[in-house]
């Protein structure tokens, strides 16, 4: 007996003290006097997001299609500067049309060596697959994966070149779980798995680091863009996470992102989703390989009572809007 219960306590006292050294001695890399450049900057998630590279000493540019947005955001950047020291600048441009993303980006990088590349672009259009018109389906693809590609194909080979680098890709809870009413904008965001999954095996010799960021529900005009098209079918499934604000999202995927983390996420409910579905990305410290280890299984279990409250959701709405006809 003591064979089996000596080792396993010496090796939960060696996670747990990896698990309390990396929460509170670990040192996080620092962006200070380092080019970060954030596409869809001008506002919500990517606004917050720059904002906070600001208030941590980085030279910031930003990139979205609106001038007068563009405008207002970089005015709200400089306020966060450490100092006047840091350049401040933005671009208009659309992320989907590669020719343009591959020029803007190349003479950027000339300008100064971009050391971070948040893409942060897109947008949710929902509605059940009848229901989302082929023009959407094209524009959701365009921005949300072609507008990422375009650019990390863009930089990869500088980032190589200097062995350095984090590239961030913006994904959703949706990433992970389709959704009813999310047809298309899951697809586009699953996709972004798969490209930042490959992406994370082919760079990691050469010191760039991979994060995929799932925020959840979040308070920005996006959102609110999101909502006009939302079926009560997915307002009710979604709901349940709550909302948060665009500044504490910014906040948890830096920090994620300055850690090295391949996923970020942030509250309970996409702990447990995370966990369920990080399949064979890699862990980061062996008491993430061990928790998931640990936690799959009870997980999963819960996941399905998640799963019988949905499909109940959509059989109640069903029977509602038969009622209604
Ligand atoms: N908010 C949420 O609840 C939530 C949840 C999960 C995931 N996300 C993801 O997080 C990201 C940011 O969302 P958000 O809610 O912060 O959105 P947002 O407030 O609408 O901001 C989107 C940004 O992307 C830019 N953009 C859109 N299309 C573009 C294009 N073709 N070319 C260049 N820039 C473009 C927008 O500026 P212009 O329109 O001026 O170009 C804007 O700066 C998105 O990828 C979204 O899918 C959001």
């Amino acid at each position: 007996m003591i064979f089996i219960v000596l080792p396993c306590l010496v090796l939960l006292y060696i996670l747990l003290i990896n698990f309390l050294y990396e929460l509170f001695c670990a040192k996080e890399k620092s962006v200070q006097e380092k080019h970060v450049v954030v596409i869809g900057g001008s506002s919500g998630i990517g606004k917050a997001f720059a904002c906070l590279a600001a208030q941590k000493g980085a030279h910031v540019t930003i990139i979205a299609r609106n001038e007068d947005r563009l405008r207002l955001a970089v005015e709200e950047i400089k306020k966060d500067r450490l100092n006047d020291s840091q350049r401040t600048k933005s671009i208009s441009l659309d992320v989907s049309d590669y020719d343009q993303v591959n020029g803007c980006l190349l003479s950027l990088d000339d300008e100064l060596p971009i050391y971070m590349l948040m893409n942060c672009a897109g947008l949710a259009i929902c509605g059940i697959i009848e229901d989302v018109s082929e023009e959407n389906v094209k524009k959701m693809f365009d921005v949300n994966y072609y507008g990422t590609h375009n650019a990390i194909k863009t930089l990869v080979p500088r980032f190589k070149t200097r062995k350095e680098g984090h590239i961030v890709l913006t994904g959703s809870q949706a990433s992970l779980l389709g959704i009813y009413g999310y047809t298309t904008y899951a697809a586009t965001k699953f996709a972004l798995r798969g490209l930042a999954e490959a992406l994370a095996m082919e760079l990691k010799h050469y010191n760039i680091h991979v994060t995929l960021a799932l925020p959840p529900d979040t308070n920005t005009p996006g959102f609110q863009e999101e909502n006009k098209s939302k079926p009560e079918e997915t307002r009710l499934i979604t709901e349940s996470a709550g909302i948060y604000q665009p500044k504490t999202v910014a906040q948890a995927i830096l920090k994620d992102v300055l850690k090295g983390s391949f996923f970020s996420y942030i509250g309970m409910e996409s702990f447990l989703l995370t966990t369920l579905c990080v399949g064979m990305t890699s862990h980061r410290k062996y008491y993430e390989l061990a928790y998931h280890c640990i936690l799959l299984g009870p997980f999963k279990l819960i996941s399905s009572f998640y799963l019988g409250n949905f499909h109940k959701i959509i059989n109640d709405c069903a029977k509602k809007n038969k009622k209604a006809d």
